[in-house]
C-alpha cells in the first residue's frame, strides 16, 4: 500500500507514474515539522532497526549512521565522508523487530538525510525548499516494498542484449585506430569483447554530436566495420554544448532559446570540457526532443548506444566565478602569502567549480514556471537521459538502445543506466561497487556497473583481477580508466589468460544473467539484493554487506582485499559453491549452511548456488550473438526432479513479452543419476 503525501507546492519531476491523491490525514510513523522553507520528518530509531536506500552512495548497505545529502554532485573522490555523489534517489526502507516501511521524498532539491548521524536513536530528514511529495510505502517484506515502489515510479529500463557483453573504454581513446588496436588486441588473443567506448576525445573540441574528421574520416564506415567483427562503437555525450558561432547545435539553441537563462534573460553559460559553453534546460519537454533528436546525427551512422556524461551538471566555473577569482589573486599578487592569504587564493580558484553560487544564477521552464537550478538541480541529469530516450523512441521505437549516464534521479531508471562514476583504483572501490549494487537495484536501477579495475589512480594486475570477478556478475561490465593512468585493457598484463578466462565465465553466464535481468526488469524485482531481503529471519544475515543475492537462486562473495588467497563467507542455507577459474575449468563443493572460509587463489571466484536450484552454463563466445544457450551444462547440488525456467528474446525488441520468451529445462533424478534432453548434466551434484 502506498499513501501520498503533500508539502508546500510539489514540482513534477517525473519520478512517479501513478496517480495518487494526496491524503489530509497525518502522514503516519513521522513527526512533521515545517519551518518555512523547511520540512523536516522525524522517526525514533529502535535498536536494532536497520535502514536500506539512497540508491547510489557511499558506505554500507545499511545507512543508519551517518548523514547524506540528496545533491548530484561531480565528486570524483569517492571517500567515506561524503555525503553524495552524481546521483539523489531518495528512498528509504525502514526494518526492524515489527517495522518494515518505505519512504520516498520527491523532491527535486536538496535534502538532508540524517540517519542516526545527531542521534544515534533518530532519523531526521530534511527538505530544504519545503515543496515536495512524500510516499509512504507499506507492505509485508523487504523484497516486496521494492516491489511497490517501482510500481509507483515505472518499469526498470532494458538494454539490448550485446550491452551484457564485455566493454573495453578509456579517456583517451581518440580515433578509428585507437579503436581498431583495442578490438584487434582482444580478438588475436580470443578475450570476449563485444563494445569499445569512445570518450569526448572523438569529437571535434569536444562538440557534442560532431566527431573530428581527422580521427574518423569515415563514421559509418568505421562503425560498420566493427559491427561486421561483432563490436559497437559507443561514444560519450557531454550536458554543456560548446558556444562557438558556425557550430550547429549551439546556433539552434540559441536561436530557439533552449539553454538555460540567468534572470536578466541572458544565456547561462559555465565551463566545461569544450570551454565556455550552454547548458539545454531538459527540465522542457521541446528541448528534450529537439536535443534528442540530435543522437539521430550518430544514429544514421549506425551507432547504437551511448553514455551521457557531465550532467549534475558539472561546471568547471562562469565568467562570474571565474572573474572573482581573478579578482582576489589582484589583490593578492605581491603579498606575502601566509596561512590565511595562501588558502584564500587556492581557494578562490577550486572554488569555482560546481559552485553554489553558480547553481543560482540560472533558470529553468518548468510547465511554464520559471524555477531558479538549485531548487531542481538533482533532476538535470535524469532529464538529459530522458531526452536521449525520446530520441531513440523517436527513431526506432520498436528497438532497444543501450544509454547508461553519469547523473540520475528516480524516474531515470526507465530511461537507461547508470554507472557508478570516477572511482578509484583501490581495493576500498571495489567493496563500494559491490555494496552499491543492491542500493541502485531498489531504487530500479538494474542496468549498472562500475568502471571496473578503476577509473582514477593506476591500478594493478591482481586488483584488475579480482575486480573482473566482481564485474563478471554486473550487468554493465566495462573496464573504463582516465586518462595519465597507466594502460589498463586486459591484454596489457602479464596474467592475461587468467582475466580471459574469468570473461569467458561471464559469457558462458550471460543466458542466464540475461534472463535473471529481464525477469526482474519484467516483474518488478531485483537483480542484487541483501542477503536481508531473502532471509528475514536470519538476524546474521540482516548485517552482511559484503555478500549479496543475485537472481532467484546464488549468491556472491568477491574477494576484495589485496594478496588475500581466500575469504570468509556466510551460508544461510545450503549451498553450491562453484569455485570458477573458466568457463570449462571449476569445482562443484556442496556446502553447509553456517561459516565457511574457502581458499580462492588469484585466478580463481567463486557463485553460490542455492540448495536444489539449478542454473545453466552455456558455451562462451568471444561476442554475445555467437554464445550457444541450446543445450547448457546445468550445475546444481539436488536430490529430486528439478528445472530451470530461462528467458530469452531477440536482444532488440522493445516490448518484450515475458511468458513469450520462456524455456523449462527438466531434470529427471533416477538412483543417483539426473537426465535431461535439453542440456547435459554431467556436473549436477546429487544426493
Ligand atoms: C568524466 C567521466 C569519465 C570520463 C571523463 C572524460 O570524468 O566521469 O568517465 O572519462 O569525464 O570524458
Amino acid at each position: 500500500m502506498i499513501r501520498r503525501y503533500d508539502f508546500g507546492t510539489p514540482i513534477r519531476t517525473h519520478a512517479v507514474v501513478q496517480t495518487l491523491i494526496p491524503e489530509t490525514a497525518p502522514m503516519p510513523f513521522f513527526t512533521v515539522e515545517q519551518q518555512s522553507p523547511e520540512v523536516s520528518f522525524t522517526l525514533a530509531l529502535h535498536r536494532d532497526d536497520v535502514i536500506f536506500g539512497l540508491g547510489e552512495n557511499v558506505r554500507g548497505v545499511n545507512k543508519r549512521g551517518h548523514l547524506y545529502h540528496a545533491w548530484n554532485s561531480d565528486d570524483p573522490s569517492h571517500t567515506e565522508n561524503k555525503a553524495s555523489i552524481y546521483a539523489s534517489h531518495n528512498l528509504l526502507l525502514f526494518y526492524g523487530e515489527n517495522r518494515c516501511f518505505g519512504v520516498y521524498f520527491d523532491d527535486p532539491g536538496d535534502m538532508v538525510f540524517d540517519l542516526g548521524y545527531t542521534h544515534a536513536a533518530e532519523a531526521k530528514i530534511t527538505s530544504r525548499e519545503g515543496d515536495l511529495s512524500v510516499y509512504v510505502i507499506e507492505a509485508d517484506s523487504l523484497t516486496a516494498l521494492c516491489r511497490e515502489f517501482r510500481g509507483l515510479t515505472g518499469r526498470s529500463y532494458l538494454p539490448p542484449k550485446w550491452a551484457f557483453g564485455y566493454i573495453q573504454s578509456r579517456w583517451g581513446y581518440a580515433s578509428a585506430e585507437d579503436a581498431r588496436f583495442v578490438v584487434e588486441n582482444h580478438r588475436s588473443r580470443h578475450i570476449p569483447l563485444d563494445a569499445v567506448c569512445m570518450d569526448i576525445d572523438y569529437m571535434e573540441d569536444y562538440k557534442d554530436f560532431t566527431w573530428a574528421e581527422k580521427h574518423f574520416p569515415d563514421l559509418k564506415g568505421c562503425v560498420s566495420e566493427m559491427k561486421k567483427d561483432h563490436i559497437r562503437l559507443v561514444p560519450i555525450i557531454d550536458a554543456g554544448v560548446k558556444q562557438q558561432e558556425g557550430y550547429s547545435v549551439c546556433d539552434e539553441g540559441l536561436e530557439k532559446g533552449y539553454f538555460c537563462k540567468k534572470e536578466n534573460g541572458d544565456p547561462f553559460i559555465g565551463a566545461v570540457w569544450p570551454g565556455r559553453s550552454y547548458f539545454p534546460d531538459f527540465l522542457r519537454e521541446d528541448v528534450r526532443a529537439w536535443f534528442g533528436s540530435k543522437y539521430h546525427l550518430l544514429l544514421d551512422a549506425g551507432v547504437e548506444g551511448f553514455w551521457n556524461d557531465m550532467n549534475e551538471p558539472a561546471i568547471f566555473y562562469s565568467p562570474e566565478t571565474l572573474e572573482k577569482a581573478y579578482e582576489a589573486a589582484d589583490r593578492l599578487r605581491g603579498v606575502n602569502l601566509g596561512i590565511n592569504e595562501f588558502f584564500q587564493l587556492k581557494d578562490a580558484f577550486t572554488g569555482t567549480s560546481n559552485s553554489m553560487e553558480d547553481y543560482r544564477r540560472f533558470y529553468h521552464e518548468v510547465d511554464g514556471r520559471l524555477i531558479r537550478h538549485d531548487k531542481v538541480h538533482n533532476l538535470y541529469g535524469a532529464m538529459m537521459t530522458k531526452a536521449a530516450a525520446q530520441g531513440f523512441h523517436a527513431y526506432d521505437e520498436s528497438k532497444r538502445f543501450l544509454m547508461f549516464s553519469r547523473s540520475s534521479f528516480i524516474g531515470a531508471h526507465r530511461d537507461g543506466g547508470v554507472w557508478q562514476g570516477d572511482n578509484c583504483a583501490w581495493w576500498s572501490h571495489l567493496l563500494l561497487n559491490l555494496k552499491m549494487l543492491p542500493s541502485l537495484n531498489m531504487c530500479g536501477f538494474l542496468y549498472t556497473g562500475a568502471d571496473v579495475g578503476g577509473f582514477g589512480c593506476h591500478t594493478t594486475e591482481d586488483l584488475l583481477l579480482r575486480w573482473l570477478q566482481l564485474g563478471v556478475f554486473t550487468p554493465l561490465l566495462r573496464n573504463h580508466a582516465a586518462l595519465g593512468t597507466r594502460d589498463q585493457e586486459v591484454f596489457r598484463f602479464d596474467c592475461w589468460e587468467d582475466m580471459r578466462n574469468i570473461l569467458r565465465v561471464r559469457y558462458a553466464l550471460i543466458p542466464w544473467l540475461y534472463s535473471e535481468f529481464m525477469k526482474a526488469a519484467l516483474e518488478d524485482g531485483m537483480l542484487f539484493r541483501p542477503l536481508a531481503f531473502d532471509y528475514p529471519g536470519d538476524r546474521l544475515a540482516l548485517r552482511v554487506e559484503d555478500q549479496m543475492m543475485l537472481g532467484a537462486d546464488c549468491m556472491i562473495a568477491p574477494v576484495y582485499e589485496q594478496n588475500a588467497r581466500g575469504r570468509y563467507v556466510y551460508l544461510p542455507e545450503d549451498m553450491l559453491m562453484i569455485r570458477f577459474r573458466s568457463d570449462a575449468d571449476y569445482d562443484l563443493v556442496p556446502m553447509e549452511a553456517g561459516h565457511h572460509w574457502i581458499d580462492l587463489e588469484l585466478h580463481e571466484m567463486p557463485l553460490f548456488i542455492r540448495r536444489g536450484h539449478l542454473i545453466p552454463l552455456a558455451k562462451a563466445a568471444e561476442y554475445v550473438d555467437g554464445i550457444d544457450a541450446s543445450h547448457p551444462v546445468l550445475l546444481g547440488w539436488i536430490r529430486e526432479n528439478t528445472a530451470v525456467t530461462l528467458y530469452d528474446d531477440d536482444g532488440f525488441n522493445a516490448s518484450p513479452v515475458l511468458a513469450e520468451g520462456l524455456r523449462t529445462i527438466s531434470v529427471t533424478v533416477e538412483d543417483g543419476c539426473a537426465r535431461s534432453v535439453q542440456a547435459d548434466c554431467s556436473r549436477l551434484v546429487i544426493d
